[in-house]
């Protein structure tokens, strides 16, 4: 307290809060008001921040420290002949600040829960909008179409590791230690020395390695290469592996095998051709082609009017592989095959640039639903 208001009696000094209290409210009196409140156009945010300063006004001028509380304490201990006067002066003016306070806290708490409803509440009349419905990307329906074919024919589906060691990406697939895919600029490499796996033909040795043999797989899987990006290749791809590996496999089972996949994906007239051809974890090996599905062969755009498209390589899985994995050579023998489903997808749906595939284009993608 100041000088000059310690020099104060009682009533005056509570007359001086009083005046105190009427000054600071003053920018809040609009809010005592029903109407006025109600028809504000008070942003949320806004009417929250009134609420709080309303509630240091509540604290300052009701509070426990306030000159009112400590006025009310003085009513037992002025002279007796003027306690009643004192007293109701108080009073008076503690029910008149309350009372105002709280129709300002009454109004602003509705404004505040009307505009909390007006967010909240949702016009059920409007027309709903409905969420677009997504579908399975284009290479997934075609990997999902060859599955489907070597399920009905017996064939397990593999999954396996994108991250591998030299052993499986190289040595077990009997690729010798000089052979230029072994490069760093034809696979990529983590800094810790793993290879990005160039081939699905991994999965042969896992599968192998984890079911033992009779084995009938495939894998579909993504493989990286350092290849450049154009119309045919891409750094990341999709190939599908498969094996097959039981006593008395022949090159007939993989060529009739091969056929039949073909027939069942591109329609039962389709003529499949093996061309000889090297890979190191396969001997024999053969690349294969298929009659354009098309043209029938006569020729056209799509297989470059040669009649026939190319699609993979296999051959009888070298025995140099199946002893890796500890199997027998002279007992078993097996086939494996590997095509890229990104290629085929591009053939299917008649796409002239594999790229396409990947570059997340809703209005491309639309297309396959
Ligand atoms: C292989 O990867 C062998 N592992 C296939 C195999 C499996 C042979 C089992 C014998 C036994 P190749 O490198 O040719 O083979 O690749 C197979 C297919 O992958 C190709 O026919 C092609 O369709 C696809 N391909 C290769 N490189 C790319 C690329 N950069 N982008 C897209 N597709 C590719």
């Amino acid at each position: 307290m100041s000088g000059t208001e310690k020099d104060l009696n009682p009533t005056e000094q509570v007359e001086l809060a009083h005046k105190a209290f009427e000054q600071e409210f003053e920018r809040f009196v609009r809010l005592t008001d029903y109407e006025v409140v109600l028809n504000a156009a008070l942003p949320l945010e806004e009417a929250l921040a009134e609420q709080r300063a309303l509630g240091e006004v509540r604290t300052r001028h009701l509070g426990k420290k306030s000159a009112l509380t400590a006025a009310r304490k003085l009513i037992g201990k002025v002279p007796a002949d003027e306690r009643p006067a004192f007293g109701q002066i108080v009073q008076q003016k503690e029910a008149a600040i309350t009372s105002l306070i709280e129709q300002a806290e009454r109004n602003l708490a509705e404004l505040i829960e009307r505009s909390r409803t007006a967010l909240e509440s949702i016009d059920v009349t409007l027309p709903g909008r409905r969420p677009r419905r997504g579908h399975a990307h284009p290479i997934t329906l075609v990997r999902e179409r060859i599955e489907d074919i070597f399920v009905a024919l017996g064939y397990v589906i593999e999954d396996d590791r994108e991250i591998e060691t030299d052993f499986y990406n190289f040595d077990a697939l009997n690729i010798p230690d000089n052979h230029p895919a072994r490069a760093s600029q034809d696979t990529f490499y983590t800094t810790d020395g793993f290879a990005l796996r160039s081939q699905t033909s991994t999965v042969q040795i896992h599968a192998m390695q984890r079911r033992g043999v009779p084995v009938r797989m495939i894998a579909p899987g993504r493989v990286f290469r350092r290849d450049t990006p154009d119309p045919t290749h891409n750094p990341m791809f999709y190939q599908v592996e498969g094996l097959c590996v039981d006593r008395g496999i022949t090159m007939a089972h993989l060529k009739g095998t091969v056929a039949e996949f073909l027939r069942r994906m591109f329609g039962p007239d389709t003529v499949t051709r093996f061309r000889p051809s090297y890979f190191p974890f396969t001997e024999p090996s053969a690349e294969f082609d298929f009659s354009c599905f098309k043209c029938k062969g006569s020729g056209c755009r799509i297989c470059k009017n040669s009649g026939w498209i190319e699609l993979g390589g296999s051959g009888m899985v070298h025995p140099n592989v199946l002893r890796t994995v500890g199997v027998d050579p002279q007992i078993y023998s097996g086939f494996a095959f590997g095509l890229g489903i990104d290629r085929m997808c591009a053939l299917m749906y008649g796409l002239d640039d594999i790229r396409l595939l990947f570059e997340n284009e809703v209005r491309f993608l639309k297309q396959f639903s």
